[in-house]
């Protein structure tokens, strides 16, 4: 079954088909992808997108705006410094207001979980992705993380990926997860406890403490950063140090992992914590080839909302109607 659905919200919830297209057409933006200055040949057309980046990114801001460009979209970025918001709008009411000249497509990066749903939910004629909301869901980097191990792999099916560290706050952890499960693969979780999410939540997890033990046979690893910002009064920070011995990939623990064990992480690192900055530099990694694939998806996301919105009724691309 082919991606036909209005917005992009989070990747729980959705077939194995829908992401299946989302990954074909992807792979067909490959090349686009790392190409300066490439413009497709059939642009998308009907499509006005506003990046509402809300809290700081950079990987995902600059490669929708590069998928748009690359795609031929009308389309401008701003952040919460730029916006009325902080005079006290609401979003939904800045959202009104941009819909008011014809932007018929948001791009929602939000600090909190659900942000980007309500906008669906409160402008239903319009198109919202989310690139990122609180600890919820980044489906978009979810699937980047699977085309780059499908690319590969030749399929997701029966692999298992070992996920590292600071996963209760992790949206990335949750999407990609979730897509993996979908496409038949299985995830241990290894972290602190008290960062690992309620058993059961999750599905195709198991938690293993033991990191060694974790890795012993993966197909692939992720490592996560602490995401000191989200968490909540009274939540213990691990100490740098003691987590790196524990959980970090060190050079030492890279060494001892079977060859074709791909290392993906979703950046920002924190170098020496969470992934020693000898494995990002050393070139054994996927990092670079996901922002890469990041192009590629957003660009596969945008083309596929532009035809689900060429498809849709005269009445809903007329846009604000009012
Ligand atoms: C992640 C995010 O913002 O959730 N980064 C990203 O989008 N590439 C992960 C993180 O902040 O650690």
């Amino acid at each position: 079954m082919s991606f036909r659905r209005s917005h992009l919200l989070g990747l729980s919830g959705l077939t194995a088909g829908e992401i299946g297209d989302l990954l074909d057409r992807a792979e067909g933006y490959w090349d686009a992808a790392a190409h300066a200055g490439w413009r497709t040949a059939t642009p998308v057309s009907g499509l006005s997108v506003v990046n509402l980046i809300l809290e700081p990114s950079t990987r995902t801001r600059c490669s929708f705006e590069i998928a748009e460009q690359r795609l031929g979209l009308e389309h401008l970025s701003v952040g919460s410094d730029g916006l009325s918001l902080i005079k006290g709008e609401t979003l939904s009411d800045t959202g009104r207001t941009l819909r008011s000249m014809g932007v018929n497509v948001f791009v929602v990066r939000h600090p909190e979980v659900g942000a980007p749903a309500r906008m669906a939910e409160e402008l239903p004629e319009a198109h919202v992705i989310n690139a990122g909301d609180g600890t919820g869901e980044h489906p978009t980097q979810g699937l980047l993380d699977l085309l780059v191990l499908r690319r590969q792999w030749g399929s997701i099916e029966g692999r298992r990926i070992v996920v590292i560290g600071d996963v209760l706050h992790s949206r990335v952890a949750r999407s990609t997860v979730h897509g993996f499960s979908a496409l038949g693969g299985s995830t241990t979780l290894c972290g602190p406890a008290h960062l690992m999410p309620e058993a059961g939540g999750w599905p195709g997890t198991t938690i293993e403490d033991d990191l060694d033990r974790a890795l012993a046979g993966a197909d692939a690893v992720m490592a996560l950063r602490i995401q000191r910002e989200r968490f909540g009064a009274g939540e213990l920070l691990p100490d740098r140090a003691g987590y790196r011995a524990r959980y970090g990939l060190t050079s030492d623990r890279v060494a001892r992992l079977a060859p074709e064990t791909a290392i993906i992480h979703p950046g920002p690192f924190n170098r020496d914590v969470e992934i020693d900055g000898d494995v990002v530099d050393s070139g054994r990694t996927e990092v670079w080839r996901q922002v890469r694939a990041g192009v590629a998806v957003r660009m596969a996301t945008l083309a596929a909302i532009g035809e689900v919105h060429a498809d849709s009724a005269p009445a809903a691309r007329a846009g604000a109607g009012e």
